[in-house]
């Protein structure tokens, strides 16, 4: 087929140019759905608010798949929404919003260039806010947070700037400040040229709330002291030099802020104004030997994500891939690095929760899901004519355990099936040793709500119902061959090996842990990545 040979080098660039890949992120309840919906009615890509959203009472649900995410409202796959808006085209990567499946985020994040934080306004830096700020900053991911939920009594604006500081270590650089209090909301000022935009509610927020735009003096008029007190803040962050600057933001030393309320879809058309005008474009990716893949050079990308039985009528198999360089056009026969074999793409899609579309040409920064990709796994690389391996995602500790067996011991080949499909997905790491035999495989997990789904899945999609049983082990630290006599040797610690050859030693607990690092110290016990 086509080697995308037929758009120039420069179309790419150009493309390329005009992406921007991005995810919203956020401890639950800060209103990361609600902010999703509200992006996609500003691109008009739906036509009222809610059609995103799985919450109770609201229209239908499009990107909380599973029937465990709606019964328990909240959302664990996946997805990528495109638009375009202005002269850009935006990919909003969607991330799951429990904390138990961080890890998912974590291979989400690895796809983005730039990252919203969702802070709410009356509950500042919370528990997941403060790991994924941690998780940017390992990856070197640019982040605009954003203040929700203003229209509800919170905290104090220049307090949470101080928080953002002293909690973070990134320079706050408001871009809007708002005008009213928090519970209050009447607009912001744009402290670029000291400007205010005026928000008029909608009914409920379902349509695009009103905005109009004013000099000072016609703000003064109107909000009077609510006005002059956003003035006086936003001088004094003029004195803290807290303004923008954009190569301080794209080095991770400061993040740009801006206020707003999802539900009320204020603040919302400033966000992609924002994003289109600072947040990075699709630029060349390092690959694993931390060399630029420019990106006019020919096709490449990774799996960042591999995702199955999204729903009854599609029980298959998506692979989401970044495309770093080059076109990707459906059909094109590129080389899977990891076997050297070459792969065909015959049907790619656009998906963002039930929908999904065919793609037919995509460019650096977007998004392909690969449908029936089974050959893939997470941190997989693809490419075309010139070589390229980006770098591999790094899994997260484990910190939970669970032996699996198939209860009817006939299912024993669909039971292997389901482990080594959920093991390729990523939704638990699979660990086996040979004294458990491979009918009797650990399961282990960053939260437990993975286990739910891994049970739920063995049944329902491999036609595998399965038992667990917990195992008392909350570390995992990464061990060698040469250690494993030695270890085994003590008591409640096993050493298990993973998929991906990395063998893990388990141990109760800290304390378990310390007793053996004191009596071997010679013993390798890494710790395993960031978290
Ligand atoms: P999440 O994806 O980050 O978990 O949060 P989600 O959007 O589901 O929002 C959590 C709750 O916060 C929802 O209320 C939502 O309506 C509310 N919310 C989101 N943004 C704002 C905002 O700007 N202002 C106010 N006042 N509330 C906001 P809920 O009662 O849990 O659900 P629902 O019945 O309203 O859907």
């Amino acid at each position: 087929m086509t080697s995308g040979a037929d758009i120039s080098a420069q179309t790419v660039r150009e493309e390329a140019a005009r992406r921007r890949t991005f995810a919203v992120i956020s401890h639950p309840d800060a209103g990361k759905s609600t902010l999703t919906e509200a992006l996609a009615l500003h691109a008009r890509v739906i036509g009222q608010a809610g059609a995103t959203h799985g919450k109770a009472g609201r229209r239908s649900t499009v990107s909380d798949w599973m029937k465990m995410e709606q019964d328990r409202g909240i959302s664990i796959s996946s997805a990528a929404l495109q638009f375009e808006y202005r002269d850009a085209v935006i990919n909003l990567l969607d991330t799951p919003g429990h904390a138990d499946f961080s890890e998912d985020t974590y291979r989400v994040l690895s796809a983005v260039d730039c990252a919203v934080m969702l802070v709410d306004a009356a509950k500042g830096l919370e528990v997941q806010t403060m790991k994924l700020f941690e998780v940017c900053r390992h990856r070197k991911i640019p982040i605009i947070t954003v203040i929700n939920k203003w229209d509800r009594p919170g905290n104090d604006a220049l307090a949470l700037m101080d928080e953002v500081f002293e909690r973070t270590g990134l320079t706050p650089t408001p871009l809007t400040w708002p005008v009213g209090q928090s519970g209050d909301f009447r607009g912001v000022l744009n402290r670029a040229d000291s400007t205010y935009t005026k928000f008029t509610r909608t009914d409920g927020g379902a349509t695009i709330a009103g905005e109009e735009t004013m000099a000072a003096a016609a703000a003064e008029a109107l909000e009077g002291t609510a006005w002059t007190d956003a003035v006086e803040e936003s001088d004094l962050l003029d004195l803290e030099d807290q303004n923008h600057d954009q190569d301080a933001f794209l080095a991770g030393r400061t993040t740009p802020v801006m206020f707003a309320s999802a539900v009320l879809n204020f603040g919302v058309h400033k966000l992609l104004d924002t994003l289109v005008d600072i947040a990075p474009a699709a630029e060349a990716r390092l690959d694993k030997n931390d060399q630029p893949r420019p990106v006019d050079a020919p096709f490449s990308g990774f799996v960042f994500k591999v995702q199955a039985g999204m729903d009854a009528n599609h029980r298959d198999r998506l692979a989401y891939i970044r495309v770093c360089s080059g076109v990707f056009e459906r059909g094109m026969v590129v080389t899977h690095a990891a076997t050297g074999k070459p792969f065909a793409t015959k049907y790619a899609q656009q998906v963002f929760g039930r929908d999904r579309e065919v793609i037919d040409t995509a460019f650096p920064g977007d998004v392909v899901g690969l449908v029936n990709a089974s050959a893939l796994r997470v941190g997989d690389s693809l490419y075309l004519d010139e070589k390229v391996e980006f770098p591999e995602i790094p899994t997260f500790s484990p910190e939970h355990f669970m032996v699996i067996r198939a209860k009817d011991s006939s299912k024993y080949k669909q039971f292997r099936r389901g482990i080594q499909q959920l093991d390729h997905e990523g939704v638990v790491q699979v660990l086996r040793s040979d004294l458990r035999g491979d009918q009797a495989p650990v399961l282990g997990a960053v939260g437990p709500m993975q286990f739910e789904v891994a049970e739920d899945r063995m049944e329902g999609e491999f036609n595998a119902p399965c038992r667990m049983e917990r195992l008392a082990y909350t570390i995992a630290r990464r061990t060698t061959p040469e250690c494993v006599p030695t270890l085994a040797r003590e008591r409640s610690v096993e050493v298990l090996s993973r998929s991906d050859g990395e063998l893990l030693a388990l141990f109760s607990d800290r304390w378990r842990l310390q007793g053996v690092q004191r009596e071997h110290p010679d013993l390798v016990l890494e710790p395993l990545v960031v978290s």
